[in-house]
């Protein structure tokens, strides 16, 4: 499992469950809308590490949006949406493109029987599992954000698809954020704006903007070492996260409707929303 190295000026969020036993995978959601980072116990991807560390996708628009399950499924009926992968990630070897294909239908089977096993309460109409081929390094500091609120919950689960640790820091969640720091933003914008650009104001005051090089705000970070093939959920609107260093991974973000929360009061705009009333008005 996880080697995490927590620094104590945080709360300390990460929580275990084993992953082969039935009724603790029923007791994931309400720890995942709970703002935890929860790692799977005796339950891993089985995948060919070694194959996956000898690769890599290109950095591009279209090879970093990977369609995983639309390339398998359009293949199978024969339409290649990537018609030069063999020539851009295998040096032209179409065996190795095929086994690539077995491994990536192999590991998607897997990760859909998992979300199956844990959703509980929540209804997916269609799993949403993105490949990510290519390596990141040292992204910023920050919670998801977006240009426009999104309304709906979601439903998110990370693999690490390499042969070494896949490296992240976590830091504030966004409770920690709205009751320490949300005060210190302007009352007119507490006022005026949704809850969505609350929070892309707050993930911004606490953590700086996009550069991670010249505008890290030095916030305390744990560090988080993921096995090859490890498992973990968190939700990455209420959990500030950055991914290090890693090459190759599974970023299943599914969505979910608001009414189907164990907690609906705990989605991530409706934790804005309270702590904003209870500072505009307070009791
Ligand atoms: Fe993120």
């Amino acid at each position: 499992m996880a080697l995490i190295f927590r620094d104590p000026r945080l709360p300390d969020y990460f929580a275990e469950i084993d992953g082969t036993d039935p009724a603790a995978l029923k007791e994931l959601i309400p720890l995942y809308e709970d703002e935890k980072v929860i790692l799977l116990r005796n339950r891993k991807i089985d995948f060919d590490a070694d194959f996956f560390a000898s690769f890599q996708l290109p950095p591009t628009r279209e090879y970093k949006k990977f369609k995983a399950f639309q390339y398998l499924d359009e293949y199978a009926k024969g339409n290649d949406l990537y018609p030069s992968l063999a020539k851009d990630c295998f040096g032209g070897d179409r065996t190795r493109a095929a086994y690539f294909r077995e491994q990536l239908g192999s590991i998607l089977r897997q990760v859909v029987s998992l979300l199956n096993e844990t959703a509980g309460p929540y209804r997916i109409d269609r799993q949403r599992v993105t490949y990510r081929g290519s390596p990141t390094f040292n992204e910023n500091l920050h919670i998801d954000v977006y240009k426009e609120e999104i309304p709906t919950h979601h439903f998110r689960v990370f693999v690490n698809l390499d042969s070494a640790h896949r490296i992240w820091h976590t830091s504030w969640r966004l409770s920690d954020m709205l009751r320490d720091r949300l005060a210190e933003l302007p009352r007119k914008d507490l006022e005026s704006l949704n809850a969505g650009d609350i929070n892309k104001a707050l993930n911004f005051h606490v953590f700086g903007g996009l550069n991670g090089l010249y505008e890290d705000m030095k916030q305390p970070r744990h560090l988080a070492f993921f096995e090859p093939g490890e498992i973990w959920f968190v939700d990455s609107r209420t959990v500030a996260h950055q991914i290090f260093y890693g090459r190759q991974a599974i970023s299943s973000e599914s969505v979910v409707e608001r009414s189907n929360m164990a907690d609906p009061a705990r989605h991530y705009l409706a934790r804005t929303d309270a702590r904003r009333q209870e500072l505009l008005c307070p009791a």
